[in-house]
């Protein structure tokens, strides 16, 4: 293609970088799943819903960090709680009382919990979840849905490399959206399963986003119940972009136990696991702790986020401007001859194109496009909106998808 950023400063670092880290960058942000020459490697600093990496390019990012930036990068308020804790202490030996006022307004703002506790990311909390459910419970088995992404720990990590079958021998897999599977399951195996856990949506890499249908989650709640087992709210990846009670609010269900982490302080690394009364005691007798799980200042951030995010009507905000982004890239997408899908709700869309080769060929190609023009969306997992994207972002990077639509054309 040739037009749009360069990534020479790019390039030297990740060579440097993988002299001296495996792979160069690992994990989720690595080359294979963005493709170096059509995105950058290294990122240099980030304003508003703009990133600049190290090259100098500048970027209006739909990737939000994988999710955590929900206001925007850099926001004044935030920053300020962070600069203000950070003068008094971080990590003190013990916790701030920061970390009661959090636990004080989760729980306040969130129906059917009455505890919450903190850690760093969302693996730690859904481990932890399943934990407290099998104390709870005194049952061994928990139920996820196939394929579904909670984090990287053996029980659950996708990638089994270097992680024992026996890590897995205690979960159950059922199809996403099927009630009967999971009632048939329940019926069956009810008196040994201590959890069923589920995210409000499926939202899984290299897949479109499914909403559910009908009345699965109330369903699965009210199997959960007719079996004694829990309902876990796997909300890592979607909280604080559907609802400000936990997403699966959205669809009239309360989960007993609740994870959240990515959006909960705006980019700062914390956790949190909120639970019912009745896992109180449950919650307290299993041991988890971490050096850093109680860091005052990720929870000054998260106090200052969810603030903002209250005090702004921020949800809705992000509805209006993903739907602006979405009806926008299926008016060029037809205009230009194609076919897309979008998935997932305005907040959290996804587009993919309609028969597309392997399934994901134009979408490179799209995509890649679009960041060498100064956007970032992924090829194969959920975008995101944040609360920073304004009208005029959304047009801009409707115009440069425009020209990412023509490569797409010239290259098939
Ligand atoms: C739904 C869901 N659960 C759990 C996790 C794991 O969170 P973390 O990467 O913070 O460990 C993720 C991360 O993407 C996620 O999307």
């Amino acid at each position: 293609m040739g037009d749009g950023h360069g990534f020479a400063e790019s390039d030297q670092w990740f060579a440097r970088a993988e002299r001296v880290i495996p792979g160069g960058i690992y994990g989720h942000q690595s080359p294979a799943l963005l493709t170096r020459g059509e995105y950058p490697s290294f990122m240099h600093s980030g304003d508003g819903c703009r990133l600049r990496d190290v090259d100098g390019n500048r970027y209006i990012d739909f990737i939000c960090g994988y999710g955590p930036i929900v206001l925007g990068y850099n926001h004044p308020a935030v920053e300020k709680a962070v600069d203000q804790q950070r003068r008094l202490g971080d990590t003190m030996t013990l916790p701030s009382v920061r970390t009661v006022e959090l636990a004080e307004r989760l729980v306040g703002m969130t129906p059917g919990a009455e505890w919450a506790m903190f850690a760093k990311n969302g693996s730690d909390v859904c481990t932890w979840a399943l934990a407290i459910a099998r104390q709870a419970t005194g049952r061994e088995l928990v139920v996820m849905a196939d394929h579904a992404y909670h984090g990287v720990h053996g029980w659950c990590n996708g990638i089994t490399n270097g992680f024992p079958d026996s890590d897995r021998a205690s979960v159950r897999a059922v199809k996403w959206n099927d009630s009967a599977q999971l009632e048939t399951l329940l019926d069956q195996d009810g008196e040994r399963i201590a959890a069923v856990i589920l995210t409000p949506f499926r939202h899984e890499a290299f897949e479109d986003s499914v909403m559910p249908s009908g009345e699965y989650l109330e369903k699965a709640r009210a199997l959960c119940h007719r079996h004694g087992a829990l309902l876990i709210s796997d909300d890592v990846r979607t909280g604080f972009r559907l609802d400000m009670g936990g997403s699966m609010q959205k669809w009239g269900v309360t989960p007993d136990l609740l994870c959240y982490s990515k959006a909960i302080a705006n980019g700062h690394a914390l956790s949190a696991l909120l639970g019912s009364e009745a896992l109180r005691d449950a919650a307290s007798k299993v041991f988890v702790t971490g050096t850093f799980y109680l860091q005052a200042v990720p929870i000054a951030a998260s106090l200052a986020t969810l603030t903002e995010l209250g005090a702004s009507g921020a949800i809705d905000h992000m509805h209006a401007m993903g739907l602006k982004l979405c009806e926008g890239l299926a008016e060029r997408a037809g205009a230009a001859g194609f076919d897309v899908r979008l998935s997932g709700p305005p907040s959290i869309p996804y587009m993919r194109f309609t028969d597309d080769g392997t399934g994901f060929d134009r979408s490179r190609v799209f995509c890649g496009a679009a960041s060498r023009l100064g956007v970032l969306f992924h090829p194969h997992h959920n975008w995101f909106l944040m609360a920073a994207h304004q009208e005029k972002d959304i047009d801009e990077a409707l115009a440069v998808s425009e020209q990412a639509f023509a490569s797409v054309k010239a290259a098939f």
